[in-house]
């Protein structure tokens, strides 16, 4: 049987809302023009409800990874001492960062597939005994899927030490999440277009409370096209330091539009709703959930197939005879598990096509029939939403 609309389901990027493609297929205009000022003063604004900051976002034409580099080069000076919690493959971008421009380096360990222990961190920053500037963390780690509790950690380290800076990667969950700087206790906050904000990739966002700004004009570290400032000083001229991708911040207003129109709190409740609904009819497949309820991500979803033959095969199957694209594991997950990210313009009944496919290959290879088990178990949980 031929599929004709293949399905994406990978943590980024993202299916690309019609309305969105659009936009970004507008004619071309001078990015030093009115035309371009106009549109750009409108994206910095638009993205802050979804960042939960007071001030404008910043948008940086290049890809989420600079924004995790900004965040070093404009808070932490040379000699600064900084933590990383590093518990996937998107902690250890961070780490690799960090031992690229800096001596000082704390790593806190978090098992894969964990969240961080908030109370063993701050014994572990305690430990070190010495002044911190900085800490990272990712929000969602995209590579276990782990949704980490970023208000109780911003809050635990603010009571530790308020002048630390608490930094996060919210790259694979910022526009599903309900997320507030001053609320969460977070200094800055970072992500990417290609994810939960459903854009093509190539945008790059910094939001940062006013602390956090003062310390990006104080701080020595040597940094060019990521000097926050540059963009801190254009953006108050509606503009950008260097030619921006004009097609994407349209679709950077595209797209709050289509929020403005669902809501921002119904956007989050369908990306929890189809998390719940999705987890059900993993284990009604029988199939392993790599992270724990109260810890999984609300757009990326991972699980352990009974072997790696059965990995392989869900994996070539769905993509060759459905059409549906999932992501396997990265790091020591890789061939370990399997990841089906449902963040963006993910409707229920999306879902529910690559559950009816898992049900039809899992009983093709396992001989034994999960033929409406899923899709039940599915339906059960997302109809108390929909
Ligand atoms: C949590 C997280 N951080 C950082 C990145 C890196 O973003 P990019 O690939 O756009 O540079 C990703 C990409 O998947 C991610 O998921």
């Amino acid at each position: 049987m031929k599929y004709y609309h293949p399905l994406l389901l990978t943590p980024g990027p993202t299916p690309v809302p019609e309305q969105i493609l659009h936009a970004t297929q507008s004619p071309m205009v001078g990015h030093r023009s009115s035309d371009f000022e106009a549109i750009a003063e409108e994206a910095f604004r638009a993205l802050k409800p979804i960042f939960g900051a007071q001030n404008d976002v910043m948008i940086l034409t290049s890809s989420g990874t600079s924004s995790l580099e900004a965040s070093m080069l404009n808070l932490a000076n040379p000699d600064d001492e900084i933590v990383v919690i590093v518990s996937g493959a998107f902690g250890n971008r961070f780490k690799q960062i960090a031992e690229t421009y800096y001596n000082n380096v704390h790593i806190f360990e978090v098992e894969w597939g964990k969240a961080v222990n908030v109370p063993d961190f701050i014994d572990f920053l305690k430990s070190l005994n010495t002044n911190i500037t900085a800490v990272y963390s990712q929000y969602c780690e995209t590579s276990t899927a782990v949704l980490h509790p970023v208000s109780e950690l911003g809050h635990a380290l603010k009571a530790y030490d308020d002048t630390i800076y608490f930094v996060v990667d919210g790259v694979s969950c910022i526009g599903a999440v309900d997320v507030d700087l001053q609320r969460d206790a977070i200094d800055v906050l970072i992500s990417g277009s290609q994810k939960a904000i459903m854009l093509p990739p190539g945008l790059a966002f910094v939001a940062y409370n006013d602390r956090a700004k003062q310390r990006f004009s104080e701080v020595t570290t040597p940094r060019f096209y990521l000097d926050l400032n540059k963009y801190l000083k254009s953006q108050s001229e509606n503009s950008t330091p260097f030619t921006p991708n004009v097609s994407l911040f349209r679709g950077v207003n595209a797209y709050a539009k289509l929020v403005e129109e669902e809501g921002f709190n119904n956007v989050v409740a369908r990306h929890y709703a189809i998390r719940d609904s999705l987890r059900e009819a993993l284990k009604a497949l029988e199939l392993d959930l790599l992270v724990k309820d109260e810890h999984a991500s609300p757009t990326v979803t991972a699980f352990t197939p009974k072997t790696k033959d059965e990995l392989n095969f869900i994996k070539n199957e769905l993509k060759n005879r459905f059409a549906i694209t999932i992501a396997g594991g990265q790091g020591h997950l890789k061939g370990e598990i399997l990841r089906i990210g449902h963040m963006g313009q993910i409707s229920p009944f999306d879902i529910l096509q690559v559950v009816s496919a898992l049900e039809i290959l899992l009983t093709e290879f396992r001989n034994e029939s999960y033929v409406g088990k899923a899709i039940t178990k599915y339906m059960e949980v997302v109809k108390a939403y929909v």
